[in-house]
């Protein structure tokens, strides 16, 4: 299908422009040059891999009579890549990203978020397979079919019903994310060719994002251990969060005169305004009377890639 994409003939960049805009009050247009890679548990990693390579060999499919899947459902708590994943995935495929806010579909007027459904799924059409669409929240339309026959209730069941049609008759690459899969109507979940869990990162995962995001500062290994302990349970935002916050005091200490000298002081200040979501565990580093004293081994300031430490320099 990468293939089939990028060999079709090229669509002149206003036709897509124009069909990009039309798509406005819906959704977002993320174009591949944009998109970062999420660091992902490796079974995810294997399903989004196996996915790529059964999208690519579309021809070797048919000759046995089967079609790669067209759709997927990302599923797992807030912060841990879902949006991220399906944007990669389109710039994977050389495409750019359609992410649809699910709720921007839905209006108060009787019928009016069924049509918006249906203008929208008219507008990718036009698209011809030239993008990947990410239903995003599809919660908002998607939770359990009601047996209430209130009219609200029976309206969002239709708008549901449209959706699930729509969903089953695109030919593009159609992504959902929610992080409400409870509440997902049955329907729904099925509708989707596979159904992927993303999950707050185990400890690999926790090194490898804090690393990531302290960059350009090293963390000594020891100490991106360190940190990895302390977050068990945190979400990728959060930990983002994390190293921002540092880097930034870091960067702007001496501006505001603060003394940033001691690394207890700097990650605490930051824990204060950088916290997980209130419905979730709290990682040890938040909890309150956690023991923010072992922060205190931490090398500090941590060393700056391509900067000479000049501590180490006097010490020697
Ligand atoms: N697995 C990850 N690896 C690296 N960075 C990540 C990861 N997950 C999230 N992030 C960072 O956190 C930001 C927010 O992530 P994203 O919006 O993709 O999460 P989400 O799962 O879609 O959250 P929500 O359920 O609230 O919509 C991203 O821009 C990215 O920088
Ligand atoms: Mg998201």
């Amino acid at each position: 299908m990468m293939r089939e994409v990028r060999e079709m003939t090229p669509r002149p960049q206003h036709e897509l422009g124009a069909i990009w805009k039309r798509l406005d009050k819906f959704a977002e247009v993320k174009q591949p040059g944009e998109a970062e890679e999420p660091i992902l548990a490796g079974p995810v990693r294997a399903a989004i891999y196996e996915w790529l390579t059964e999208i690519n060999a579309a021809e070797t499919l048919s000759a046995v009579g089967i079609k790669p899947r067209r759709s997927a459902l990302l599923f797992g708590p807030p912060g841990t890549g879902k949006t991220t994943l399906a944007h990669h995935l389109s710039a994977r495929l050389g495409v750019p990203l359609v992410a649809v806010q699910t709720e921007q579909l839905v209006v108060s007027s009787l019928g009016g978020s069924g049509r918006n459904v249906a203008e929208l799924f008219s507008v990718l059409r036009e698209a011809d397979g030239r993008c990947v669409v990410l239903l995003d929240e599809v919660d908002s339309i998607g939770s359990r079919r009601s047996n209430d026959d209130q009219a609200c209730a029976r309206e969002m069941n239709a708008v549901l019903n449209t959706l699930l049609r729509y969903v089953e008759a695109f030919s593009g690459i159609c992504v959902a994310a929610t992080n409400r899969e409870d509440s997902l109507d049955p329907a729904l979940w099925r509708r989707f060719g596979m159904q992927i869990p993303v999950l707050l990162p185990g400890a690999n995962e926790r090194y490898a994002i804090l690393q990531r995001y302290a960059d350009p500062f090293d963390l000594r290994e020891e100490d991106a251990e360190l940190l990895t302990d302390l977050t068990c349970g945190a979400s990728p935002t959060l930990l983002r969060g994390l190293m921002e916050g540092m880097k930034r005091a870091l960067v702007l200490g001496p501006k505001l005169r603060r003394d940033t000298s001691d690394p207890v002081d700097v990650i605490g200040g930051v824990l204060a305004s950088v916290r997980p979501p209130p419905e979730f565990d709290v990682p040890p580093l938040w909890e309150s009377g956690a023991d923010l004293g072992r922060l205190a081994s931490i090398q500090w300031p941590p060393a700056r890639k391509g900067v000479p430490d000049l501590h180490k320099e006097r010490v020697a």
